[in-house]
C-alpha cells in the first residue's frame, strides 16, 4: 500500500478484463482496421494493454484534452492540448479513456471526431462512474462500472501522482 491508497480493483481483475474485452472488439470488428484513439494520458496503459491483446489489425493514434486541471471536480471546459497526428475520414475509430465521470469530455469528443467522417465512432472506457454523468453518452464497451469515489492507478491521476500503479485505487 502506497500512501493510504486502498485497492478497489486488482491488477488481475483489470487484466482479466481486458481480456475479455479484446475479445468482444475483435469479433465486433472481425475484418475491419480498428483505429484506436489513446486519450492521453490516462488511457495510456490500458490502451497499450487493449492493444496487444487485440487480434484484428490496430493502428493507433494520441490525442490530449485537458477537462480538469488538477483539481478533482471538472471545470465542464474541455480543451484540445495535442490533437491527432493522422485523419480518421474513413476509419473505424475507437475511442479509448480511462473513465468516464461527468461525461463531458468525452461528449466533447465525440461532436468533434463526428465531424471528422469517421466510418464508425465508438467508445471503450476502462471505468465507469455513471452516478456523475451531466451529459449523455452511449458507450459501447464498459470495464468496470464503479461507485463515485476519486480513483487513481492505472493511467489515473491525482494532481499528476500515482498512473503507474497496476491497480485501481482509492485515495
Ligand atoms: P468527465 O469529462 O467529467 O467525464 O471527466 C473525464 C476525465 O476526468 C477523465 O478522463 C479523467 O482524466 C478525469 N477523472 C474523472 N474522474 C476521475 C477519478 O476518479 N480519478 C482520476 N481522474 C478522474
Ligand atoms: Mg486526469
Amino acid at each position: 500500500m502506497i500512501d493510504n491508497i486502498k485497492v478497489m480493483i486488482s491488477e488481475e481483475k483489470i487484466q482479466k478484463r481486458i481480456d475479455e474485452l479484446a475479445k468482444q472488439i475483435s469479433k465486433d470488428y472481425e475484418g475491419k482496421n480498428v483505429h484506436l484513439i489513446c486519450i492521453l494520458k490516462g488511457s495510456v496503459f490500458f490502451s497499450c494493454d487493449l492493444a496487444k491483446r487485440i487480434t484484428v489489425p490496430v493502428t493507433m493514434d494520441f490525442m490530449s484534452v485537458s477537462s480538469y486541471g488538477d483539481e478533482k471536480v471538472s471545470s465542464g471546459r474541455v480543451r484540445i492540448v495535442k490533437d491527432l497526428d493522422e485523419s480518421i475520414q474513413g476509419k473505424d475509430v475507437l475511442i479509448i479513456e480511462d473513465i468516464i465521470d461527468s461525461g463531458r469530455t468525452l461528449a466533447y469528443l465525440i461532436e468533434l471526431l463526428g465531424t471528422r467522417a469517421p466510418n464508425s465512432l465508438n467508445i471503450c472506457t476502462l471505468l465507469d462512474k455513471p452516478d456523475r454523468r451531466v451529459t449523455d453518452v452511449l458507450v459501447k464497451y464498459v470495464g468496470f462500472e464503479i461507485p463515485d469515489e476519486f480513483v487513481v492507478g492505472y493511467g489515473l491521476d491525482y494532481q499528476q501522482k500515482y498512473r503507474n500503479l497496476p491497480y485501481v485505487g482509492i485515495v
